[in-house]
């Protein structure tokens, strides 16, 4: 089958590859670009495990094309940390509000949480919990994946974090 030739940006680097046109995004940056941080867990839209951000927008990877993305400035969860290795906040929060167990949908959670809280630094727990909702996690309840999103927007914000009595 032709490929077609692509560029992008993913997390500040230029990068490119030649792609089939049923080639979809999640496969790209998994396969070609050897980013596995994003994750597959269903391939239809429906879990969240594979979202990135692309142009300021969060994106279910398995949702488009990569030809899509021609041109696109995508972050992954592999562009979160900072150069010399620092967690984000997002990802400080979910490590000390025990936010995953297995760990399969973080990286989707992070990535959407990132955009959530650059939309919205100061989100209500009913606003995180909406703004996680193409989100799917199997495993925590979700309570502390909420207390991580709020660790971080109260880092970012540089006030103390207090837990909400429960
Ligand atoms: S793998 Fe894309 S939404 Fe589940
Ligand atoms: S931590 Fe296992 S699916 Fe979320």
């Amino acid at each position: 089958m032709a490929k077609t030739h692509i560029t992008m940006k993913v997390n500040g680097a230029e990068v490119e590859g030649l792609v089939e046109p049923r080639t979809l995004l999640v496969h790209f940056i998994r396969e070609n670009l050897a980013m596995t941080g994003t994750h597959i867990g269903c391939e239809t839209t429906h879990c969240g495990a594979c979202t990135v951000d692309i142009d300021c927008m969060s994106v279910k990877s398995c949702t488009m094309f990569a030809v899509q993305a021609n041109g696109a400035d995508i972050r992954t969860i592999e562009g979160m940390a900072a150069a010399d290795g620092t967690l984000h906040a997002l990802q400080e929060g979910f490590r000390e509000m025990h936010g995953l167990q297995c760990g399969f949908c973080t990286p989707g959670m992070i990535v959407r949480a990132y955009r959530l809280l650059q939309e919205n630094k100061n989100p209500t727990e009913d606003e995180i919990r909406f703004g996680i909702s193409g989100n799917l996690c199997r495993c925590t309840g979700y309570q502390n994946i909420v207390k991580a999103i709020q660790y971080a927007a109260a880092k970012i914000s540089g006030v103390p974090f207090q837990e909400a009595a429960e």
